[in-house]
């Protein structure tokens, strides 16, 4: 079986398993688990932020980064396709008593002019905008980038008017692999930054949520109220520590296989508009002889597993369990198609 259908399926290898085995562990919602306490000291020190929190899920994190800088009836500006808006539950409403305004963006990523239009005047009929929320890599716009002087024009707004700037940064790292960034760039504009270790780097569990020492206080506080504070952690915190100390370095060949599956894509006739592929993810219009549900079923039958994610549109992920053996079986079954 190949399993395109999320970088989020990936297992952990028998190296990954044997670090997670021998880590040492204590109790870490009395802070005493010395390897969760090492994650989060590498992740805050690589981003060069203050301090960090290890939680089960990117919507974890991105949840409680949204407490935090919001209170009940104040807004919450971000794109229309965010992950924070449309996948996480209506967790905004639920979790923080927000309202969302919605920018259509350029494949998941908006401006600096968008997000100055968005924030609301200081009138009384209006709710307060609370804190803008950027993803990226975006992944309802296909694995895209933004380009950094973009984030900082951003940034610029966000100070002048006093907002809090948070990122989604679920598949962060592809998004450094791919415009050949460092992630202190990111800890230099961002309030908050969510980086998931279960996705892209092959973690099987967790993400971390980046900020200042007064922010993960409270984010701490929050994490025990949704009933994320887990005890011997370390087990999972190895994982992670492992993902990141091996794994970045392997992002760029789902890149590139990413880009062989997109070559091959374009030379069928029943496939439309397709999102430039910038990372791991390639979402394609399905048209004419097939349609994405068929497209999916096809693919199937030959045990390639991938996602029709609206009436329209196909996707597929590559990740650290596809090799590129898998990725010359792919590409021909879709010349054969
Ligand atoms: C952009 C983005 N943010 C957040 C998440 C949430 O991560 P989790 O599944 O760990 O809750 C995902 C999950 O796929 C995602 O794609």
């Amino acid at each position: 079986m190949i399993d395109l259908r999320s970088d989020t399926v990936t297992k952990p290898t028998k190296e990954m398993l044997e670090v997670m085995m021998t880590a040492q562990v204590g109790d870490d919602v009395f802070g005493e688990d010395p390897t969760v306490n090492q994650l989060e000291w590498m992740l805050a020190e690589m981003f060069g932020m203050e301090a960090a929190i290890f939680c089960p899920s990117g919507t974890m994190t991105n949840q409680i980064a949204i407490k935090v800088h919001t209170q009940p009836g104040q807004e919450v500006i971000c794109e229309r396709l965010s992950h924070i808006y449309q996948y996480e539950g209506g967790g905004i409403a639920f979790n923080s008593g927000c309202s969302v305004k919605l920018i259509d963006g350029n494949r998941g990523r908006i401006t600096a002019e968008q997000v100055l239009e968005a924030i609301n005047p200081d009138d009384i009929h209006k709710p307060t905008t609370a804190l803008i929320s950027l993803e990226n890599t975006g992944n309802r716009g296909g694995g895209s980038c933004y380009n950094f002087n973009d984030i900082q024009e951003i940034k610029k707004v966000c100070t002048e008017n006093n907002i809090p700037l948070h990122l989604d940064g679920a598949r962060i790292f592809n998004a450094i692999v791919a415009k050949n960034e460092s992630p202190k760039q990111y800890g230099e504009v961002f309030d908050s930054i969510s980086v998931c270790l279960s996705k892209g780097l092959g973690a099987p569990v967790g993400s971390v949520l980046l900020g200042s020492k007064a922010f993960i206080k409270k984010a701490r506080r929050i994490r025990k109220v949704f009933g994320g504070g887990m005890r011997q952690a370390g087990i999972l915190a190895a994982a992670g520590i492992y993902a990141l100390e091996n794994n970045i370095k392997l992002i760029s060949k789902d890149h590139a296989n990413a880009k062989r599956i997109e070559q091959a894509l374009i030379k069928k006739d029943f496939f439309g508009e397709m999102l430039p592929v910038e990372t791991n993810i390639v979402i394609a219009e399905v048209k004419g002889r097939l349609d994405p549900i068929e497209f999916v079923q096809k693919m199937k039958e030959h045990k390639i597993y991938l996602m029709a994610i609206s009436s329209t549109q196909m996707r597929m992920v590559l990740h650290l369990g596809i090799s590129d053996e898998d990725v010359n079986d792919i590409i021909k079954i879709i010349d054969g198609l």
